[in-house]
């Protein structure tokens, strides 16, 4: 599949994808895709290869080939837009690059992507380390029953935040942050899922505590601009970059958009972080013997000192569990996109404003692209097996000029994060701590608890 195949070339000519079986009369396959996602669509592909969806009145376009995902990822054609992202803009606001499209997103790329560069990653290893160390040492302080859902978030945002706008203001702000996205990012989903807008205007304590989270989180984003100018220093770092970034016209960017940019790159990296993380320690505490294997491999590639950034490199039993991970609860399980011309997708016609969806967690269990598809095995990212693995059924970053900025950042974290803790603990649910998906934004273990036994 290339590009330009799903082009416009005789769209008159090509079919209308088929409806996917199993609607209902007013609500379509609405009521499917809430009560059990993962599962319906999980099973569209047996409908074909592009299958249409009623949402309501609404027709939606599911996509489930590997090949024509990856042709929408990288098609000009199909942009962000559509109901998710309607519904994050009142988080993300509507001038970072995680919602803006055309120019303004490629001039704010440019931008950001060099501290998201392979070889700006070493520069942040040391914060890495530190942070993944100081959560062995605060769970063996703590002793007892970890409430696993706090502990990730609170270690992605730290790591986002530290290393992206650096400065020691960072250590105090980084909690009230994690606070604050923990109640937006429960709220949101509430708000795509039962877009009930009025109801959200009632002052319900629940609101009331979304309004402030929301209030708080754009001050403390002020505040840290406002502190940064004020020091009048310029690290080498995300939001001196953002700063200092020019408009088309040469002219600096404005404050409005400053912002909406620190909020559209914290948001996004602290929630999937938080997310793999939770999903990590499920894998560990519900396979011991991967975590068994971790400590063995970091201490055969690092002997008595707690491992380095510098180690990650060499730990590639732990990369391919955080990678078969990454395959099998993928925090960015659906993403959306709006066609933006009539174009043809897998040989069905696609019109002007259709909105199209696809499921990496769908594409990435599916029996057609792995052996053993539901089964968790690291070794399948082997180089020798790995190669086996089809074109796009393996993309929890994306591809194209969306495909997240943060994945050399992302894998460099979750690695060290993996050994140090894989490295002085085993793990085992407590009561209370509920393993189910809980399908969100992202997708993540609904809640866990969990105890961690020193080795
Ligand atoms: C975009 C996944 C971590 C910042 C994306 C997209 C995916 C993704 C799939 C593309 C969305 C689309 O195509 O519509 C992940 C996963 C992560 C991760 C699985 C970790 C496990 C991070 C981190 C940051 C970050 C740590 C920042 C600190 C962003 C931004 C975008 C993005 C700014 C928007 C890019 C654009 O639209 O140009 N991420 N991400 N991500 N990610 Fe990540």
């Amino acid at each position: 599949m290339t590009v330009e195949s799903v082009r416009p070339k005789d769209t008159t000519a090509s079919a209308e994808p088929p409806v996917a079986g199993g609607a209902v009369p007013l609500l379509g396959h609405g009521w499917r895709l809430v009560r059990d996602p993962l599962a319906f669509l999980s099973q569209l592909r047996d409908h074909g290869d592009v299958v249409r969806l009623k949402l309501g009145p609404k027709t939606v376009y599911a996509v489930t080939t590997p090949a024509l995902t990856g042709a929408v990822a990288l098609s000009p054609d199909y942009i962000i837009a559509g109901p998710l992202w309607e519904s994050l803009e009142s988080l993300l606001g509507k001038e970072g690059v995680a919602t803006a499209n055309g120019k303004l997103h490629r001039r704010q790329r440019r931008t950001i992507q060099p501290a998201f560069r392979l070889d700006a990653i070493p520069a942040y290893g040391p914060i890495m380390a530190e942070e993944s160390h100081a959560l062995v040492e605060r769970w063996r302080a703590a002793g007892g029953v970890l409430d696993i859902t706090y502990e990730s978030f609170r270690v992605a945002v730290r790591v986002a935040a530290r290393c992206l706008m650096r400065g020691s203001y960072m250590d105090a702000r980084a909690d009230r942050i994690c606070a604050d996205l923990t109640t937006l990012f429960a709220g949101m989903y509430q708000r795509m899922v039962v877009p009930l807008g009025p109801l959200y205007k009632v002052p319900l304590p629940a609101n009331r505590e979304f309004n402030r989270a929301l209030a708080d989180l754009h001050v403390l984003v002020d505040e840290i601009v406002a502190d940064r100018r004020a020091g009048g220093q310029k690290p080498d770092d995300l939001l001196t970059a953002l700063l200092e970034a020019k408009d088309d016209n040469g002219d600096p960017i404005g404050e409005q958009e400053i912002h909406d940019q620190v909020i559209a790159i914290l948001t996004p990296g602290a929630e999937t972080v938080g997310s793999t993380v939770m999903s990590l320690l499920l894998v560990l505490t519900e396979h011991p013997e991967l975590g068994d294997k971790i400590r063995d491999e970091v201490e055969s590639v690092v002997g008595d000192r707690p491992v380095a950034f510098e180690d990650v490199r060499k730990l590639t039993y732990t990369a391919n569990v955080v990678t078969e991970t990454l395959r099998l609860y993928p925090a960015v399980w659906i993403l959306t996109r709006r066609a933006v011309a009539d174009t043809e997708l897998g040989g069905y016609r696609i019109p002007k404003g259709a909105d199209l969806i696809y499921s990496p967690y769908a594409i990435q269990r599916d029996r057609r692209s792995y052996e053993r598809n539901e089964d968790f095995d690291p070794d399948r990212w082997l180089p020798e097996r790995s190669k086996d693995v089809p074109k796009y059924a393996m993309s929890p970053f994306s591809v194209g000029n969306r495909k997240c900025p943060s994945d050399h950042f992302s894998m460099a974290e979750l690695t060290l994060v993996t050994a140090a803790v894989a490295h002085a603990y085993r793990f085992e649910h407590a009561a209370h701590s509920d393993a189910r998906p809980r399908i969100g934004i992202t997708l993540r273990p609904r809640r866990l608890m969990l105890r961690a036994l020193a080795r």
